[in-house]
């Protein structure tokens, strides 16, 4: 089967892109020494997942444990990091339950939740490792201090049942470095372990070098790319290997163009760049911006185009936010050379929980 027989709009990956982008990333951390812990969560594919494995990724991250639950399942819960405060009875009973068919790693910011993880596996008869989540600029999650890393770091070492494993933090480009070496020197004083120093985002992936502190790194947008990494020359659009196939259904002005897909295909994510609002990059038409979507219409301003695209003609959009995109859909079509090889399953699309 050829691509162009798939109904639209369809998700597709490309698979030579998507080897190429495994490839280059999996080769830059083998050559720095440092562990590659592939984020599922912007794939949630098990097929891509044991790429990843079998090309020397040390272990996998999802941000959720539904997402854990869905890689143990499939084979790959040799090691696997779940950087997320896990609370709540019904998230705990689970965590557990998967601590006996999976080595796991979950993060933790506050007292609350070091209390609830060991609460949980307190007799249980299993081992959860801990990092502590140290907020570096991020401005999310993270505990605020050198100090309170200590103090929760001491919770989790002397806790039955969990062991400390390190810390982590998100994102991590090279200028954090000072913050992540002043927690690590605070720890070392306290005696208290750091097998595990995290950092994340594919953004600063392959400056990852430049902060040596580092043992592994969570990337997840890398195999993929999409329209931010291209506009910031991360990828090529050739390295871009995840694509919505869409159609033009409508033509209704010159300027104006629209797609079957709108945010329940692409997400409703919209970026903000230099020239307006963009959803996608059409990569036959370079010049239109696709600057907005209602739930099934892709709304493209193709003013700029010399050539224009006319109704019933098929286009490749590349998501400007690859994961919740991803997130939209059942399945990924596998493509090579425009040929069909495969049909996956998004097992872990929706596991929000
Ligand atoms: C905790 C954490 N680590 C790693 C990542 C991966 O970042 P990226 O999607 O830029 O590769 C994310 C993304 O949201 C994250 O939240």
């Amino acid at each position: 089967m050829r691509v162009e027989d798939l109904d639209t709009p369809v998700l597709t990956v490309d698979l030579d892109a998507l080897e190429e982008n495994l490839d280059r990333y999996q080769d830059y951390y083998t050559q720095h020494g440092i562990g590659l812990r592939p984020h599922i969560k912007t794939h949630k594919t098990l097929a891509i997942a044991h790429m990843q494995m079998r090309r020397g990724a040390i272990g996998l991250t999802c941000q959720k444990l539904g997402e854990a639950e869905v890689m143990a399942w499939g084979g790959l819960g040799q090691d696997l990091l779940v950087p997320y405060n896990i609370l709540g009875k019904q998230k705990l009973d689970r965590l557990v339950a998967l601590a006996t068919q999976a080595r796991i790693t979950v993060a933790a910011d506050s007292d609350v939740t070091v209390a609830g993880l060991a609460a949980a596996v307190k007799g249980a008869g299993v081992t959860v490792g801990v990092i502590v989540d140290v907020d570096l600029g991020g401005g999310r999650t993270g505990v605020q201090s050198p100090q309170e890393a200590v103090a929760l770091g001491r919770r989790i070492h002397d806790a039955e049942g969990l062991e400390l494993r390190g810390i982590m933090a998100f994102p991590t480009p090279p200028a954090v470095r000072g913050g992540i070496q002043a927690t690590l020197a605070a720890l070392d004083k306290a005696g208290l372990p750091h097998p595990i120093v995290s950092g994340g985002s594919t953004k600063s992936a392959l400056q990852a070098h430049e902060i040596p502190e580092l043992t592994e790194y969570r990337a997840g947008e890398y195999p993929v790319g999409g329209a931010g990494h291209l506009r910031e020359g991360r990828h090529t659009v050739a390295q871009c290997a995840l694509r919505v196939v869409a159609t033009v259904v409508s033509r209704p002005n010159d300027g104006r163009a629209i797609l079957d897909c709108g945010s329940k295909t692409l997400s409703a994510s919209l970026v903000q760049f230099d020239d307006g609002p963009c959803a996608g990059y059409i990569v036959e038409y370079p010049e239109a911006r696709l600057h907005g979507f209602s739930e099934e219409h892709g709304h493209v301003d193709v003013s700029r185009c010399a050539r224009k695209p006319h109704i019933g003609e098929r286009v490749q959009v590349l998501p400007v936010h690859p994961c919740p995109c991803v997130n939209e859909h059942n399945e990924l079509v596998a493509i090579r050379r425009g040929n069909v090889e495969a049909v996956w399953p998004i097992y872990a699309r929706g596991k929000i929980r």
